[in-house]
């Protein structure tokens, strides 16, 4: 039976959160959370990818994330990095195809180039479709694409009513790859915090107190299976 028919949304979203609570809950450094998070983040791309899920994508950093102290950032880019270069060798293992989202140009210019040689390394890999998102912001994202078209309005190459939802959809960061079925959010916070808001539109929610780090193959699955319970409408009515 195909996947679909078995109810395995086909990309799943999650907002990993919780590194720094379970950090403080072992009496030790938020970094300690993160270095864990960041490994959390390698095991459940195998996971997903074992449980039929086709996309992932998770929320990294966000454009919010630069407040929190220089410490923290600049650790949390120094793991980032310590993931961009072991991340080719295990992609192409695993078949997996890695991209970014997010507005890059504010990262330091060697991890946009890490990033750059990560995407292009992998991209003809058949496996998961993975992506991470690195100061993103959905509201962001939006912004962006609405500026370029603007632009192109005021050059005459693009009309207003070409700006559909088709249009919208096709230029923003996740353009290509289809809506998130399911959205995880960890350690029991209840919003989306501006991660993809036009793209999670119609995906289902769920919320769980495990900690990032905590999060496993066995949660994953809990929450697909939860996801199959769930009767998608879209606005519509069953039949
Ligand atoms: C979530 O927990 C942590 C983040 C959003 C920042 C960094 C994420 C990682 C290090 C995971 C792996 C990512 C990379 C870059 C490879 P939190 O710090 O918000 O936890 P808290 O709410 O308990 O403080």
């Amino acid at each position: 039976m195909a996947d679909e028919e078995r109810g395995i949304p086909q990309h799943v979203a999650i907002i990993l959160d919780g590194n720094g609570r379970w950090a403080k809950q072992k009496h030790m450094p938020r970094t300690f959370g993160h270095r864990a998070g960041a490994k959390t983040l390698e095991t459940i791309c195998d996971d997903a990818w074992e449980l039929g899920v086709k996309y992932l994508t998770v929320y990294a950093f966000s454009t919010e994330n630069w407040k929190r102290s220089v410490e923290e950032v600049t650790a949390i880019m120094s793991i980032l990095r310590n993931y961009l270069e072991t991340s080719i060798a295990r992609a192409n293992k695993n078949n997996m195809r890695v991209r970014v989202i997010g507005e890059r140009h504010r990262l330091d210019p060697d991890i946009q180039v890490a990033i750059t040689n990560l995407e292009e390394a992998t991209k003809d890999n058949t496996g998961l479709q993975f992506n991470i998102a690195l100061n993103y912001g959905g509201r962001d994202d939006i912004v962006r694409a609405m500026q370029k078209a603007a632009g192109l309005v005021a050059e005459g190459k693009l009309s207003p009513e070409d700006i559909t939802e088709e249009y919208i959809s096709n230029h923003l960061d996740t353009a290509g790859i289809p809506d998130p079925d399911l959205l995880i959010r960890t350690s029991g916070e209840i919003r989306i915090s501006n991660f993809m808001p036009w793209q999670v539109s119609y995906s289902e929610f769920y919320f769980t107190d495990t900690l990032w780090p905590d999060f496993n193959k066995e949660e994953l699955a809990k929450a697909l299976s939860w996801y199959q319970t769930r009767d998608r409408r879209f606005g519509g009515v069953k039949q």
